[in-house]
């Protein structure tokens, strides 16, 4: 088990666009295997490269199934919309209101460089869409109008 150290928001990997993975390696698959122990450690339910200052298109979400290993993801439909409370394991201890699809499809590659389709809905959803706004620099900070207080997450601790 190898846990890498999560970066905080004030990090510039955080904020910068992350390049394609080209090479599916046992260097991508040490990465994916890191991650998951991170994430499983951290409790979160998504986690993306840059989060751990890996700056390529890598990101795994929790499905509560299984955990899906996203390469070079990109969104290829959604619908509907949904507002909800969202944090970030680069944000510890807090949390905002952000509208995301209620629906998600991405397609991606798996380990080993082959594409596949994920599709969420409600929670999957609003984690595909905050993990791959990872890999652009974006986090969802940028996309709320101000952090919840104690009492208007109201038990709400989700995550990404
Ligand atoms: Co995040």
């Amino acid at each position: 088990m190898a846990l890498r150290n999560i970066l905080t928001d004030q990090e510039p990997a955080l904020h910068k666009v992350c390049k394609v993975v080209v090479n599916f390696d046992a260097k991508l698959h040490r990465l994916l295997d890191d991650m998951k122990d991170t994430l499983i450690e951290s409790g979160g339910v998504g986690l993306a490269a840059p989060q751990v200052g890996i700056l390529r298109r890598v990101v795994l979400v929790d499905t509560g199934e299984e955990i899906l290993e996203l390469v070079n993801p990109t969104l290829v439909e959604t619908d509907g919309e949904q507002e909800g409370a969202e944090g970030c394991l680069s944000v510890p201890g807090k949390y905002g209101l952000v509208k995301r699809p209620y629906y998600a499809k991405v397609r991606a590659q798996d380990r080993n460089g082959n594409w596949y389709e994920a599709e969420g809905e409600e929670l999957i959803a609003r984690c595909f869409c905050h993990e791959l706004d990872h890999l652009d620099g974006i986090l969802y900070t940028q996309l709320m109008e101000q952090y919840l207080t104690e009492e208007e997450l109201m038990g709400d601790d989700e995550e990404e």
